[in-house]
């Protein structure tokens, strides 16, 4: 049996970082009760300084109202301790990218909270069925890998372990698009589908930058204005953390080897022809 959706009050979020707190803000905004846990209470603070700044802009560009930012404020509650996690409905973990860490959680929560919450992990590239393995329930834990700034990413990837529920995934999907999110869906293979591409992008920037291909910023301004994304590699990889991309790297690295020669289904649509719009025929039809 899986709570649904209509049942939901409260989410329980571990970790009160850059991601939790994001996931904790977002929550509370959509009006769900938080408890936000994080394992020392200065970190549960920088949690709260994080949310607090984050909805100062929403509320300067009246995107919000004073009194509908404090309201989020107030529906959050701070703890160090999991045991204040046990009567939330749904629990987001979203601790250090390290499996040993997150597989302790997850025992740990599977002790704190009732049978039939889902446990939800907002691992990055980690294996949703190694962490889930350190349950009981590993039918009811989902990845939900938020993107970073939370707040104002619109993308939440769903991720399906090795022994995830079916309903377990759609309540992960519903819940997603109850937080303002889309959501798409990937199998539980390293990196799902953002890391997986974006991380080989990221290194090829920051090689690019380090063999005197460009400066820093033609790096980064080619990719925006030649590709039309937002931030270039070396921008971006400032952005999310240099720590974590080196963590990502490292972990798909070991998992998929060497995915910088071209891909051979490239390789092969090229011989026959299929070059894309111009032809009619690429990866998509045109
Ligand atoms: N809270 C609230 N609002 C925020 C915010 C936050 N934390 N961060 C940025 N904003 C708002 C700003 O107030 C600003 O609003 P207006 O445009 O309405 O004034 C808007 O977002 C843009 O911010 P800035 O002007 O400061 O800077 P920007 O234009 O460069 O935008 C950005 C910042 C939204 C981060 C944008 O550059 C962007 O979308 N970058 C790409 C981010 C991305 O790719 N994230 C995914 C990383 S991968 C990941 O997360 C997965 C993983 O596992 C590693």
């Amino acid at each position: 049996m899986v709570r649904t959706l209509d049942s939901i009050e409260s989410i329980g979020v571990v970790g009160a970082g850059t991601m939790g707190s994001g996931i904790a803000q977002v929550a509370a905004r959509h009006g769900y009760d938080v408890v936000m846990r994080d394992v020392e209470e200065e970190f549960v603070q920088r949690g709260f300084d994080s949310i607090e700044d984050s909805l100062d802009r929403f509320v300067s560009k009246d995107e919000l109202t004073e009194d509908e930012a404090e309201e989020t404020v107030e529906r959050i509650t701070g703890t160090t301790d999991l045991a204040d996690l046990a009567d939330c409905d749904v629990v987001v973990e979203a601790a250090v990218e390290d499996m040993d860490i997150k597989r302790d959680i997850f025992a740990d929560l599977d002790e704190a909270v009732p049978d039939d919450v889902v446990l939800a992990t907002n691992t990055s590239t980690l294996s949703i069925t190694t962490i889930a393995a350190a349950t009981e329930r590993e039918d009811r834990v989902v990845g939900l890998h938020f993107m970073n700034p939370v707040p104002v990413m619109k993308g939440v990837e769903v991720v399906v372990g090795e022994k995830t529920d079916e309903d377990v995934v759609e309540f992960a999907h519903a819940l997603a698009e109850d937080l303002g999110k889309e959501t798409w869906e990937s199998d539980d293979k390293p990196g799902f589908v953002t890391n997986r591409i974006l991380m080989p992008w990221i290194n090829e920037g920051i090689r690019a930058y380090d063999e005197g291909v460009a400066s820093k910023e033609d790096i980064d301004k080619g990719m925006k204005l030649g590709t039309n994304v937002p931030m270039g590699p070396l921008e971006l990889a400032d952005h999310i953390g240099l720590d974590i991309c080196l963590d990502a790297s490292e972990t798909l690295h070991e998992e998929l080897g060497d995915r910088y020669k071209p891909a051979y289904l490239l390789k092969r649509k090229v011989d026959a022809g299929d070059l894309g719009k111009k032809t009619g025929e690429g990866f998509y039809e045109h």
